[in-house]
């Protein structure tokens, strides 16, 4: 085998939050190309069973306990994804989100500086931008957060830039759009708890008799609900993937910046009959004011890292993206059935 195509393959990436929705998509995107993973998480959610890949149970803030996960299985770079990420709780518990994606984001970097690990790909948000001001959103559009969530994500990225400044620390820090769908083959999808996403809650109403709830219908879109850019997990799983191969690319110390998107925006109603249409059912509406904080429009201009990191989506076309959720959450359902199923006998 090829010396440069051995080390390649012999890398071992530190996952953090590696157990939990994006995590457990990109410990699948690394082991299917040969990496070996790391997992720290402080939950157990979702794990692949696979001989290259191991799990602990662990706060990134744990120094000790990441010194000596570390001595085990020396680490060529970090993917950073453990934080909360729900918005509307952010806004209730600044405190909670500020102590765990800020200041344990510190003391992790300080952990990796100790242990020279010097690259980090990092789970940003489109978030940081706020209320956009041109369409679609580049890289270089204005950063002005409108919640705790969006200002934790760009502290972090303004902390990775003050390390790359001072102690040379490469990083490529990932702006995502919406994230959505599944990969039902390995049982990987969005469940969060409390869920509080678009696509699962449209499909949970649907399969549950329920009407869906749709926050706001004077917004200046041509339907007057919100509009999103949804990118398949797998997608946002695979540019995680480039960027740690970006990294080995000749071309100076990394500190990079790329949006993960479509370019094509779907809203709040869009959404609603891409369900109707996948499950051939007509689905009833509840009319809720707006969220505090939702932009009218959040679409993403991801060129940059087309150019840089050849990432495109592949699965990002509405109907891929639903009908995966959609598996997921009949495997869930039936699950819980066979249970109540099981109890009830
Ligand atoms: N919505 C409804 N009804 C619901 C749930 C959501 O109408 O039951 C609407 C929201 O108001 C919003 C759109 O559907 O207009 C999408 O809402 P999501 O909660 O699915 O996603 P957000 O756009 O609010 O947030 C997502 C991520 C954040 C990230 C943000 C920016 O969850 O972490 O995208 O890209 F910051």
């Amino acid at each position: 085998m090829h010396d440069t195509y051995k080390k390649f393959m012999e890398k071992t990436i530190l996952v953090t939050g590696g157990a939990g929705y994006i995590g457990s998509h990109t410990v699948l995107e690394l082991l299917q190309h040969n990496y070996r993973v790391v997992v720290i998480d402080k939950s157990c959610r979702y794990q692949i069973n696979n001989p290259r890949a191991v799990y602990f149970q662990c706060d990134i803030a744990h120094s000790q306990a990441l010194k000596a996960i570390c001595a085990r299985y020396p680490i060529d770079a970090v993917i950073h994804c453990a934080a909360y990420i729900q918005v509307g709780e952010s806004i209730t518990n600044p405190a909670g989100y500020y102590d765990n994606n800020v200041v344990k984001t510190a003391q992790f970097l300080e952990t990796m500086r100790t242990l020279s690990i010097a690259r980090m790909v990092f789970s940003s948000s489109a978030a940081v931008y706020g209320y956009p001001q041109t369409l679609p959103i580049t890289e270089q559009h204005p950063c002005a957060p409108v919640n705790p969530y969006g200002q934790t994500k760009r502290i972090v990225e303004q902390m990775l830039h003050d390390y790359h400044g001072a102690y040379g620390l490469e990083y490529i820090a990932l702006r995502y759009f919406n994230a959505a769908g599944g990969y039902p083959e390995y049982q990987l999808g969005e469940r969060h708890q409390p869920e509080t996403h678009l696509i699962p809650l449209v499909l949970q109403a649907a399969l549950e008799n329920r009407p869906c709830t749709i926050f706001g219908s004077n917004y200046p879109t041509p339907d007057g609900t919100c509009v999103r850019d949804y990118v398949h997990v797998r997608d946002i799983a695979r540019a995680h993937r480039l960027a740690l191969e970006y990294f080995d690319q000749p071309t100076g110390l990394k500190a990079e910046i790329f949006n993960l998107g479509t370019a094509r925006g779907f809203s709040v109603l869009e959404i609603i009959q891409a369900v109707e249409a996948l499950l051939q059912k007509k689905l009833s509406l509840h009319y809720a004011p707006a969220r505090t904080g939702d932009p009218a429009y959040l679409i993403a201009d991801a060129t940059h890292a087309a150019r840089r990191l050849g990432w495109q989506p592949m699965h990002s076309d509405i109907m891929t993206i639903v009908s995966s959720a959609l598996q997921i959450l009949v495997t869930q359902y039936q699950h819980n059935f066979d249970i109540v199923y099981q109890l009830q006998r």
